[in-house]
């Protein structure tokens, strides 16, 4: 028998899928992954920023954000009033176009442009925060994409990404993945559920959701990608333990249900029940252990004055 073993994708390739699959993911985005622009999406998106510094959130004057998707990071450090003016990028006009009728909806201006990570169109020291949430795990050559950070912040400026994978805690992340798909037809049995039905015009976006995540991280690789493009004060924080295995455990049950089926009364423990673990993990776990052991791992760095 002849095994015929993947292709490894091109960075080129990586950078098309990466297009296409959130071009069709940017409609049903924020319902997806429960993004909110209020008072918990605002306290969320502080309280990630304030680990990152290790103290009190400032004002920032001129911000870009990479890979922007819908806004999550920038709109609502925009309405928490820790951005003044924001610049939005992303490689899938889709992902921009959600987040510009976000911003009109929230009563915000942004700047958004349409670009790759890795070459971006700003004059050198544009910009005081470069920031991104769940982005860098996208990028083909980090390695470039941390020298256009450096090389687009004004001196003194600070780089600060969030929820990148850590390698070790997307290892453990499978362990209740695969319980949940084990127990799922059980579940959709409890809750009266049919099965999920086969995707059809979804289709593109489902082939190629297994493509569009290149790196897990190990925290010092992240380290170094922010010392070699010459930034310093780099610090490595993880987060999110026990929120993460409840979240995976009830993403992948309702993923296997039809959606019109899953209760609301479920929708609504899942998504308060992954709350209150995240407080959970902020209290008792994430100053006890180490960044690697946590799903997500949260990098900043400054560029010299
Ligand atoms: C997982 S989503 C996160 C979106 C948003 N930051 C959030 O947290 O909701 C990743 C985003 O990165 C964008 N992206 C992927 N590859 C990129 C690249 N090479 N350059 C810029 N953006 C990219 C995708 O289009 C997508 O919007």
């Amino acid at each position: 028998m002849c095994l015929a073993v993947p292709r490894a994708l091109s960075a080129e390739e990586i950078r098309d899928v990466n297009a296409r699959y959130h071009d069709v993911a940017a409609d049903h985005y924020d319902a997806k992954w429960g993004i909110d622009f209020g008072d918990v999406g605002q306290a969320q998106v502080l309280a990630k920023v304030r680990k990152a510094l290790g103290r009190d959130v400032p004002r920032f004057e001129r911000s870009l954000e990479i890979g922007s998707g819908t806004g999550y990071f920038t709109l609502n450090l925009m309405l928490a009033g820790a951005v003044r003016a924001a610049t939005c990028t992303d490689i899938s006009p889709g992902m921009l176009a959600a987040l510009s009728a976000n911003a009109q909806r929230l009563g915000l201006e942004v700047c958004t442009v349409a670009t790759d990570a890795e070459e971006l169109p700003f004059a050198d020291g544009s910009f005081d925060l470069v920031i991104g949430h769940a982005i860098l795990h996208h990028i083909p050559n980090l390695a470039q994409a941390f020298r256009e950070f450096a090389r687009v912040l004004a001196p003194g400026g600070t780089v600060l990404f969030a929820g990148e994978p850590s390698r070790y805690g997307d290892r453990v992340a499978q362990i209740p993945k695969r319980a949940a798909a084990t127990v799922a037809p059980l579940w959709r049995r409890a809750i009266g559920a049919r099965p999920a039905p086969p995707a059809e015009g979804g289709a593109p976006e489902a082939s190629l959701e297994g493509l569009v995540d290149v790196h897990a991280f190990a925290p010092g690789e992240l380290t170094g990608f922010a010392r070699d493009a010459g930034l310093t004060d780099v610090r490595i924080a993880g987060e999110e333990l026990l929120a993460n295995w409840f979240g995976w455990t009830n993403r992948t049950l309702e993923a296997s249900a039809h959606p019109e089926d899953v209760p609301w009364g479920w929708r609504n423990y899942a998504y308060h029940g992954y709350l209150a673990l995240q407080k959970v993990d902020r209290a008792l776990l994430e100053s006890r252990l180490p960044a690697a052991l946590f799903y997500n791992l949260i990098v900043t760095a400054r560029k010299p004055a």
